[in-house]
């Protein structure tokens, strides 16, 4: 990451983290999120699910909600993951579900979460889906793991976690975990992490990130490669190619609302891509973290208040 962008992603965390500028935001920006957001309700939701399916893309979808202060506001969010997992079956749609830990109560009590969390696991093995536990920042890094590992233990694994490149200790988690076979996610992590925990330069994210796809193709578990950028996307294919990786052994993955001609693109070239579709109405952290990647994704909001 240049300076620039370190500077232009940390202020905009800042600013946005000042509760002023997130009530407003919230009363006034929700037309403006909605390039990011699928909708504010469940059906809104399956229906642009089925839209991509139908393009080739497989889904992930997401409840919006995470940093919740009661846990009875996580048992609400759980059920509607179990609500969620039973429109996804009846619908007969091609999607999984993505879950953040703090929405159900890792903030609060760990247990409770743990216990959340097994609930909805279990229901999405029911209708034979899978979980993933998105990685929310450091404070919380160990917690998700610890949880992921522990419904392994007792058989429920169709559930795995996401890992982050820009972490100094995600090498050591992902050995650890490819051991026990878990589905991961990798990305290159979307949160304000200081030096001594996070690699701060786009070159080592980026060489972190092709560092553990390698790892994850070599050894032949299922993976996947969430990232828009053109260099991983491409440093992936051809890495399968060359080492005759086939493309049913991993997928890549992408945000609704960003490079939706690319993830299209890549359906037809015969890869496995998964759109992650958020929606409901707690978008706001979601949102600003978006805008915060990129500069281009503010311009793109601002392109859109004037039309
Ligand atoms: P990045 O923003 O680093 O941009 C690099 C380059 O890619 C750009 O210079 C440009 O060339 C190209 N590019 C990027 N966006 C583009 C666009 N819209 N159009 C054209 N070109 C573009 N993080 C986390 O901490 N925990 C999590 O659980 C998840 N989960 C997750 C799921 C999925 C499906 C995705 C795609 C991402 C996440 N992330 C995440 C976010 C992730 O950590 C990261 O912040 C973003 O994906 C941004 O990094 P990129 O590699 O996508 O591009």
């Amino acid at each position: 990451m240049g300076i620039g962008t370190k500077w232009y992603r940390k202020s905009l965390l800042t600013v946005a983290g000042i509760p002023a500028v997130e009530k407003l935001s919230m009363r006034y920006g929700r037309k403006l999120a909605g390039k990011f957001i699928a909708g504010d309700t469940l059906a809104e939701a399956l229906e642009e699910a089925e839209a991509l399916n139908r393009l080739g893309i497989m889904v992930t979808l997401d409840h919006l909600g995470e940093g919740i202060k009661q846990l009875s506001e996580a048992a609400a969010y759980k059920e509607q993951y179990l609500k969620l997992l039973d429109g996804i079956a009846e619908r007969k749609v091609d999607a999984n579900v993505s879950l953040k830990p703090t929405q159900m109560g890792l903030a609060l009590n760990q247990g409770a979460c743990l216990s959340n969390i097994r609930d909805v696991v279990k229901q999405a093995r029911h209708h034979r889906n899978f979980v993933r536990i998105d990685m929310e920042d450091t404070p919380h890094t160990q917690a998700t793991i610890d949880i992921v590992r522990r419904l392994h233990k007792e058989g429920l694994t169709n559930v795995g976690t996401v890992l982050q490149a820009y972490l100094f200790r995600t090498e050591q988690d992902a050995a650890d975990m490819i051991r026990e076979n878990v589905n991961l996610r990798l990305v290159k992590g979307a949160y304000k992490e200081s030096d001594s925990v996070a690699y701060q330069q786009m070159s080592e994210v980026r060489g972190q990130l092709k560092k553990l796809a390698k790892l994850h193709l070599d050894e032949g578990v299922y993976t996947a490669i969430a990232s828009h950028d053109d260099q991983i996307i491409d440093w992936v294919k051809q890495y399968a190619r060359d080492n005759g990786i086939d493309k049913s052994r991993f997928e890549f993955q992408m945000l609704y609302g960003l490079r939706s001609n690319k993830q299209a693109q890549l359906a037809k070239e015969g890869y496995r891509i998964r759109c992650y579709v958020p929606y409901g109405v707690m978008w706001y952290p979601y949102y600003t973290r978006r805008l915060a990647e990129k500069p281009a994704n503010l311009m793109l909001v601002l392109r859109n208040m004037f039309r």
